[in-house]
């Protein structure tokens, strides 16, 4: 029996182009690391040794909550311990409520004997994700679990699909440092689209699928456009169209908004071109004097990672 845990749970990129709620994908970095043990206690415990801030209130930190939804399917009364030792901060756009949600399911799952497979977890995290942003989406906590590129056929009933994707395909994100909320971000958006604009929408999340799995960078490259969540958010995130001429100008097969924002990231053909991608959109903020971080990544197929079970 596993005493203790600890995890390694990566950022993810969701609204995948125009796949807004239905298209994400895991990175090799940045993550969040948490390590967990049962406790004793009659309450969970909540350690944070990051400087980014956190609630160690139960109740508030979505880690718990997700842990929670899943003792009451099973009927548990376990408590644990959960430390953080690593976290994506908040209102980064980078899945940060989804690493640290979808963690704590997958190492409760371990020390409790795994009753439940990875993708059986995915409702569990998705609580976490509702108590942060007040909308329980996948598309992050999918592929933290998962690992490459997850489709939410549908949410009622839920239906994951992992999807293949070429092995050269590179990601580039910059996340500038300024923060929004999932939550405000959402609301601005439309609750409905015009038909044209939903046609537009579904055959390019169809030809990006479809140039995933069948490695078509030139249908990757034409379906990267995203016609009913980019045009609203795009305007919270400062920048944002000279940062995506830069990506786009400099070799990316496309670019768009990182979840709900401000991370922007851009897909590109290899890691060389990726770099050169990265770096010209790290440099529209740095003229902008706005400081930001620059990640490259391959498409992370592993998902969760255990780095100690004792
Ligand atoms: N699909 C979610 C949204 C992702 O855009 O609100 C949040 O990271």
């Amino acid at each position: 029996m596993v005493k203790r845990v600890s995890i390694f749970s990566p950022a993810t990129v969701a609204n995948v182009g125009p796949g807004f709620d239905i298209l994400g994908f895991a990175l090799n970095e940045p993550g969040d690391e948490i390590s967990i043990e049962i406790s004793e206690n009659s309450h969970h415990i909540i350690e944070n040794n990051t400087d980014i801030k956190i609630p160690l209130d139960p109740v508030k930190n979505v880690a718990t909550v997700a842990i929670d939804a899943m003792l009451n399917a099973l009927g548990s009364k376990a408590r644990f311990h959960i430390t953080f030792n690593r976290k994506i901060p908040a209102g980064s756009g980078i899945g940060s409520s989804a690493a640290s949600s979808a963690a704590a399911v997958y190492a409760a799952n371990i020390l409790l004997g795994n009753p439940y497979s990875e993708t059986e977890l995915v409702p569990f995290a998705m609580q976490g994700e509702k108590a942060a942003s007040g909308s329980a989406h996948a598309d992050n906590v999918a592929p933290a679990l998962l690992g490459g590129f997850v489709l939410v056929r549908s949410y009622n009933p839920l239906d994951i699909v992992r999807i293949s994707s070429p092995k050269e395909l590179y990601c580039s994100v910059v996340h500038p440092n300024i923060s929004i909320a999932t939550e405000d971000s959402r609301k601005i958006l439309k609750s409905s689209v015009p038909l044209k604009t939903a046609i537009t929408q579904c055959g390019n999340v169809a030809g990006l699928v479809t140039g995933l799995i069948t490695e078509d960078f030139r249908l990757i490259r034409d379906s990267m456009h995203d016609v009913i969540a980019e045009p609203i958010r795009s305007f919270l995130i400062p920048e944002y169209d000279k940062v995506k001429k830069a990506a786009l100008d400099s070799g990316a097969l496309g670019c768009s908004i990182s979840g709900s924002g401000p991370s922007i990231f851009a897909l590109s053909e290899n890691s060389e071109i990726a770099s050169i991608v990265g770096i010209a959109m790290k440099d529209v903020f740095s003229s902008a004097e706005i400081g930001s971080n620059l990640f490259i990544s391959q498409i992370n197929m592993g998902g969760m990672k255990v780095l100690e079970s004792i």
